[in-house]
């Protein structure tokens, strides 16, 4: 009796510490999704995209109105935020002015219930068809933002991306031009070391990701 109660507590310790080896993240995994978007951008003879830090926060808000619904993001049951949406709340909470809002010319969007490398989730989760790839290689973009957030207690882990047709310097303006930074979650462009779990979710708790099954659904629109 007593050393099958062992075997389950150093079963549960090795869940647990192959569990956060697995969800390390250094530096910042929103830049590093970037990255791997323009250089499958140049390599594809597309040009690459200004990482710009607004279009990046309100990804993020594009993220936190999913109230950490995976089931929302793709499939049946999908949904999107209104475009109303991107005045009236993402972009007062990322400290964008208003008039420097410019059109999205895509967006692509992920969830998935464990945390990946970013360049897993470009390629496995947001790369999903025909549609995604043409979204990522669109001659229309000239500015990109991304952003990936846990939600509380860990997963589900979402990736969006935003990709808009503004002028570095005159769209997506933040007051004081500089980044609100706000937790749970990272963005891309916003010069933020936003490593690691407790960075990407509230509270780091192992048991979700260790028991739930492996949920992954992605959509993509070319406006
Ligand atoms: C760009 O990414 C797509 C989707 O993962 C892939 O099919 C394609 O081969 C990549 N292109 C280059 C040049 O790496
Ligand atoms: C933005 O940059 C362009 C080209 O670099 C320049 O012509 C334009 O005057 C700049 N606009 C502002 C508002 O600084």
């Amino acid at each position: 009796m007593a050393s099958s109660i062992w075997v389950l507590v150093l079963a549960i310790l090795f869940i647990s510490a192959s569990a956060s080896v697995q969800n390390k993240v250094t530096d910042n995994p929103a830049d590093q999704l970037v990255a791997a978007i323009n250089s499958n951008r140049t390599a594809s003879k597309s040009s690459s995209l200004y990482s710009n830090p607004g279009l990046a926060c309100i990804a993020l808000q594009y993220i936190k109105a999913y109230q950490g619904e995976c089931g929302a993001v793709g499939g049946p049951n999908a949904k999107k935020p209104a475009d109303s949406e991107f005045a009236d709340t993402f972009a007062p909470n990322c400290g964008v002015e208003i008039s420097t809002l410019t059109p999205i010319t895509g967006r692509l969007l992920g969830c998935q219930s464990n945390y990946v490398k970013p360049s897993v989730a470009f390629s496995e989760i947001l790369m999903k068809n025909e549609k995604s790839i043409e979204i990522l290689q669109s001659k229309n973009h000239l500015e990109v933002g991304a952003a990936v957030s846990g939600s509380d207690g860990g997963g589900p882990y979402f990736w969006c991306v935003l990709f808009s047709n503004g002028k570095s310097n005159n769209s997506f303006v933040l007051e004081g031009h500089v980044a609100k930074i706000s937790r749970p979650g990272c963005f891309s462009g916003s010069n933020d070391d936003c490593s690691g779990a407790i960075a990407l979710s509230r509270t780091f708790h192992l048991w979700p990701i260790a028991l739930t099954g492996l949920i992954v659904l992605a959509y993509a629109l070319g406006i």
